[in-house]
């Protein structure tokens, strides 16, 4: 798929203001500083669409992006950011819980996880609240550059591994860079070949 449109639309901390549509939409989220925001803008080719930092805690609101002018990618604050109060560390924040619990326009959750750490207990955790609430999720891995080439695999089949224990299926995922530019392609087909799929059940409805 092409992005040949991209534009902000709104910010805000309830689900309840999050933009009254009908458009498929795709949520990122994963720890603070994953890279949520940088691969927003890859996807899109903007370097500044989506506001990121080098420190951790940036973004902080729902951040609703329209894409072709037909769907929506949103970017979330992280979880677990480290310098957050306790509570905020050990539970997710109330509105991102809310935001996937109610949003009915989300088609799916795309976990990122950032490719050089063991997997973490608020990620798991995270995947396993989307799996008991029935949320559709893929995982992305991050920062792939960072790691030497020959590591790449091994890191995800560690975790792939560890979801296994889990889950009688694993979820989609992809491996991406948003310094190299990898995996976009691969992300935005995906949404594609989802996007297309609603269009044509919807049309069979009627
Ligand atoms: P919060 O909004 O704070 O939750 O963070 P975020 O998940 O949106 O992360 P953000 O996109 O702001 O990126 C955090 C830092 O990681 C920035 O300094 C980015 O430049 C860097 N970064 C993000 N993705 C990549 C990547 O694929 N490779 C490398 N090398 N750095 C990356
Ligand atoms: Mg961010």
């Amino acid at each position: 798929m092409n992005v040949t449109h991209a534009e902000f639309v709104v910010s805000n901390t309830r689900v309840e203001n999050c933009p009254k549509s009908s458009l498929p939409e795709y949520a990122f989220i994963g720890r603070s500083n994953v890279g949520k925001s940088s691969l927003i803008n890859l996807l899109c080719q903007r370097k500044r669409l989506a506001k990121t930092s080098s420190r951790p805690g940036k973004t902080q609101l729902i951040n609703h992006f329209l894409i072709n002018k037909n769907w929506h990618l949103v970017d979330l604050p992280g979880y677990g950011y480290a310098r957050a109060s306790k509570t905020h560390k050990k539970t997710f924040q109330k509105y991102i819980v809310d935001y996937f619990s109610k949003r009915k326009e989300l088609v799916s959750a795309f976990i990122l996880i950032d490719i050089r750490h063991e997997a973490q207990p608020i990620d798991l955790d995270f995947i396993k609240w989307l799996g008991e609430n029935l949320i559709p999720f893929a995982i992305v891995f991050t920062k792939s550059d960072k790691i030497k080439e020959g590591e790449v695999e091994k890191k995800v089949n560690l975790y792939l591994e560890i979801l296994k224990k889990q889950w009688e299926e694993l979820p989609p995922y992809f491996v991406t860079s948003s310094e190299k530019g990898w995996g976009r392609e691969s992300l935005l087909n995906y949404i594609e070949s989802i996007n297309q799929g609603l269009s044509t059940s919807q049309s069979t409805l009627f």
